[in-house]
């Protein structure tokens, strides 16, 4: 979910409906407003934020003091009724919360007990209530009553309240879920992240778990659950505005796909000059010997950077000898895994606040792994959470199926496995260099990859229908197969699956006849020929195969219904190549199919609730 709020001199709606949109990313499914005008009012609809802004229209939506709510349902169905802000029973304070309340129904029981009604199935409505509670018990002011609600409650959240009764007073907090702060002059935004806050003020707080901030008559205060006041810490943010916009593309996801030659670079710049041998990485040489000593690396993730942690798999046990687990850290954090203070956990993740991920390194944090961080949101969670880490440098991700944050993700640990594999001798000298000039080399070499838009259009027109895919990919390209039926189902709702090509005949096989498109990744590498022949299984199936395959293959194209080229590289980066098409032909499939690219049903950019 996202949350906005406004207070200071203007009009707070517009500023909270505007926030509201740049943060729709994080769900979307029904939005809402509160706003103090004398009152405390309360305006919410199912859908999304356009469909609020209709519905308010001709309704009175003034105040200076508002906040607002895009939300991704976690407990009761989207609709007008669990659509946050909540109200409490008395109707004098309202909600806006992100997160879940995990002890909601035991609270729940006791208020009820106590006479509170309720209204939705929502566990926000719970907190509010609470909070009410024990503000008539305790007879005390409402500050205090949320900092002492923060004892009661179990679970994640970020929430704001505001009360009919202090016209000038806003109220927040945070526990896992998170929260800024932005401070203009003389007015104060709060948002789930900065993108809503920059185009107003470049000064930010980011709120730690267990704060409580008071903004009232003009005056911020932060202390923490304990009631212990802090200095807040103002940081400059440095993210243009123009970078969050579409620039001329219809969609958020063709942008960022076009951007990744850009992107890639960004990533690796400043760390590596192959000219000069130049190799580094500020957060690796801090912890450098922990790296070369280290008994295994274990990789947790979610979704797409889940996909890239496989990559790096790969690329660390071949080029830096270190065994590597890549764990879906929703698993990992369930399962009481044996970790050492010997083992280095990397957490990679795009939004740095994936509920899952998080909890997966504090659980490894626990039991005295070192940790390091692969984010692309400067300051998120997961970053702060960490000992050490590089950050991806793609810029703002909007679309919510991810794709340059992919490749930078890739290209980060690619540098990583070099910088590892180099100081433990197992990569020598002339193949380092030979993989940095290639590394070098990429963006130029995805330019050129992104030429086969038109080609991809028109092969995306014959299988637009279809009603299954299969993608097939061996070695580093397996990974990369996997990455791209997430996209073509995230985004076209078509079911497709990923599977490593061999393993084909112990299952997918069956799937496959004339309907069937099978995606097959087969770039000239150490399995070329292996794939050669599963193309054949394909084919004898009577399959359609579409196949990706290095610049100038002269055998494959005698087999595929479809050929697309891509430049030829080394097949340890070969992932930053082969997964262009393929986020190109999932675009291109769910356009065709009038599906919404950027705002899928049913997912969300940034899951931070498990
Ligand atoms: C969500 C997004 C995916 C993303 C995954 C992990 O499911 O829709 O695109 O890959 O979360 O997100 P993270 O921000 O941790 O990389």
């Amino acid at each position: 979910c996202g949350i906005v709020a406004y207070v200071g001199h203007r009009d707070a709606c517009p500023i909270v409906l505007k926030g509201l949109k740049r943060l729709e990313y994080r769900g979307y499914d029904s939005a809402g407003i509160a706003l103090m005008n004398g009152g405390l009012n309360v305006f919410k609809r199912k859908g999304k934020v356009s469909d609020l802004e209709e519905f308010i229209a001709d309704k009175d939506v003034h105040g200076n003091i508002g906040m607002g709510h895009t939300r991704w349902a976690t407990h009761g169905e989207p609709n007008d009724v669990n659509a946050h802000p909540h109200y409490s029973s008395s109707k004098n304070i309202a909600i806006i919360h992100n997160g879940i309340i995990e002890n909601y129904a035991s609270l729940k029981q006791l208020l009820i007990q106590k006479g509170h009604t309720f209204q939705s199935e929502t566990d926000s409505e719970v907190f509010i209530n609470l909070i009410e509670d024990i503000k008539q018990n305790s007879n005390c002011s409402l500050a205090e009553a949320v900092r002492l609600a923060l004892h009661e409650v179990v679970g994640a959240y970020a929430i704001v309240v505001l009360s009919k009764e202090d016209q000038n007073q806003l109220i927040a907090a945070r526990k896992g879920s998170p929260l800024v702060v932005g401070i203009g002059e003389g007015e104060y935004f709060l948002a789930s992240d900065a993108t809503p806050i920059i185009e107003y003020t470049n000064d930010v707080v980011y709120v730690n778990d267990y704060e409580l901030v008071v903004i009232k008559n003009g005056e911020l205060e932060i202390r923490t659950k304990e009631d212990v006041v802090q200095t807040p810490y103002v940081q400059r943010l440095e993210m243009a505005l123009e970078s969050i916009e579409k620039g001329g593309y219809p969609h958020f996801m063709l942008k960022e796909i076009f951007e990744q030659p850009r992107s890639i670079l960004d990533s690796m710049r400043g760390r590596m000059i192959a000219e000069s041998n130049h190799l580094m990485m500020g957060g690796i040489r801090e912890f450098e010997n922990k790296f070369v000593n280290a008994d295994r690396i274990l990789i947790v993730a979610c979704g797409t950077s889940w996909h890239a942690g496989l990559v790096a798999e790969y690329l660390i046990e071949d080029l830096a000898r270190i065994p590597v687990e890549v764990e879906y850290a929703s698993e990992f954090r369930y399962r009481n895994p044996i970790i050492s203070e010997r083992d280095i956990v990397v957490a990679i993740s795009q939004s740095g606040e994936t509920a899952d991920t998080l909890a997966a390194l504090e659980l490894a944090k626990s039991k005295g792994a070192t940790i390091f961080g692969i984010c692309n949101v400067v300051g998120s969670s997961i970053a702060r959470a960490t000992d050490a880490g590089a950050y991806t440098h793609a810029g703002p991700e909007i679309g919510v199926a991810s794709t340059k944050a992919f490749t930078a993700q890739v290209t980060v640990l690619s540098l990583i496995a070099m910088i590892i594999g180099s100081k433990r001798g197992t990569l020598e000298t002339t193949k380092l260099h030979q993989l940095m000039v290639e590394l070098e080399s990429i963006p130029a070499k995805v330019e050129k990859a992104l030429e086969l838009n038109d080609q991809i259009i028109k092969i995306s027109e014959q299988y637009k229908d279809a009603t299954n895919f299969l993608y097939l990919g061996r070695g580093y390209n397996f990974p990369v197969a996997l990455e791209g039926a997430l996209k073509l189902k995230e985004i076209s709702y078509i079911h497709a699956e990923g599977y490593p090509a061999a393993e084909m005949k112990h299952g997918p096989i069956a799937l496959i006849d004339e309907q069937m498109p099978v995606v097959v990744i087969a770039t000239k590498d150490s399995s070329y020929e292996k794939i050669v022949s599963n193309i054949q299984e394909v084919k004898a199936r009577k399959g359609k195969i579409i196949a990706v395959v290095t610049e100038g293959d002269t055998t494959i194209p005698a087999m595929a219904d479809h050929v697309i080229e891509i430049p030829e590289t080394s097949e340890h980066l070969v992932p930053l190549l082969s997964v262009i098409p393929l986020q190109l032909l999932s675009y291109h499939i769910a356009v065709m199919r009038g599906c919404n690219v950027d705002q899928p049903r049913n997912l969300a950019k940034s899951v931070t609730v498990e």
